[in-house]
């Protein structure tokens, strides 16, 4: 089943809220390819545009970040730095082991999990914050 961009995801910033779309768009597009059987190849390009989308999705949220002048935005960028090393080890590991049941799991709970926990978490303090001082 593909997971939604619901309203209680919404953080009322538009740039972070289109990116946030096209990032769940991306977990459903790998979840897919596994589910499908699509091939290495269709896999491996897959995980690596969440991948990338990843890094330019958390170098705008920083951006904007340094341009509020976010009180905790080490806090915050020390998350993404985590996440981003996480993400990158798993994405090395689908891309040599295939859709292995544990690698959809993991897809599921590291990615799909951590993102939508983050986004009604830390990324709604965030634009709450932007949107009381911007
Ligand atoms: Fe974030």
């Amino acid at each position: 089943m593909a997971y939604q961009f619901t309203k209680d995801l919404e953080t009322g910033n538009s740039l972070i809220d289109s990116e946030h779309r096209q990032l769940i768009d991306a977990v459903n597009s790998l979840l897919d390819a596994c589910a499908k059987g699509q091939g290495r190849t269709q896999l491996v390009n897959t995980a690596q545009f969440l991948l990338n989308y990843t890094n330019k999705h958390f170098a705008d949220e920083e951006a904007l970040q340094v341009k509020y002048r976010y009180p905790d935005y080490t806090r915050h960028k020390k998350i993404h730095d985590d996440f981003k090393k996480q993400a990158s080890d798993f994405v090395k590991k689908i891309q040599s082991e295939g859709p292995t049941v544990a690698n959809v799991g993991q897809i599921n709970t590291l990615l799909a999990g951590w993102l939508i926990n983050h986004i009604k978490g830390e990324d709604k303090k965030l634009a709450a914050f932007i949107k009381s001082n911007g």
